[in-house]
């Protein structure tokens, strides 16, 4: 290979700091799952993750909650191969099912500025839900650029870059089975 080429540093994961482990995120999927089940006694819920780095949180939080549900996906513009947002959110993949009348939760891997729940949140409620909540994995809280919070959260961070259980650094290490801080001199490229 060319010693010119810009394709991303690729480094072990098992060289990156484990944030979180296997039995640590387990657990409080756990714990979230339950409190759906709580909330949500009686009733039926669609969850709807987004591609790509919600659906293994997705399909854990699914076979923890006890409650009716069914889950979709939708798809948007994501940070490319760094870390930096442009800020600009665009759909990608839309609902494949209607989900008027339904109880919703967004499901999403990291909250971050708050722009991709956000838009979502503005989209889904043009679909007339009967509730809509959100569920993130992570939080990250300090690096908020417009009000919103998740209704369920895993875990609260700092502002550090993180990859593992379905988060990426160009689109590498979502197969993580944990989550680990991604050096920053490295995300930061
Ligand atoms: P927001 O619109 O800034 O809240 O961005 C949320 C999205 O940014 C998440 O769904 C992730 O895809 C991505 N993201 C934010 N922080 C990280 C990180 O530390 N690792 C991997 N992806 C991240």
């Amino acid at each position: 290979m060319s010693s010119a080429s810009t394709a991303p540093v690729f480094i072990p994961a098992s060289q990156c700091e484990v944030l979180f482990s296997e039995d640590e995120i387990r657990e409080r999927v756990r714990a979230i799952g339950a409190q759906i089940s709580k909330d949500y006694a009686g009733e039926s819920i669609v969850l709807v993750g987004v591609l790509k780095g919600a659906a293994i949180f997705l399909a854990d939080l699914a076979r923890s909650i006890e409650v009716d549900n069914t889950f979709d996906f939708v798809a948007v513009s994501s940070y490319g191969k760094g870390k930096t947002s442009s800020g600009a959110v665009k759909l990608i993949k839309d609902l494949d099912v209607p989900i008027e009348g339904k109880h919703v939760i967004v499901v999403e891997d990291i909250l971050d500025t708050g722009l991709t729940l956000s838009y979502l949140r503005k989209l889904m409620l043009q679909h007339k839900p009967a509730s809509l909540k959100i569920a993130t994995c992570l939080d990250k809280p300090e690096r908020r650029l417009v009000p919103i919070e998740a209704d369920y959260v895993c875990f609260s961070i700092p502002n550090r870059f993180v990859i593992g259980y379905g988060m990426d650094f160009a689109e590498k290490y979502r197969n993580v089975v944990d989550i680990r801080l991604f050096p920053e001199e490295l995300a930061g490229k």
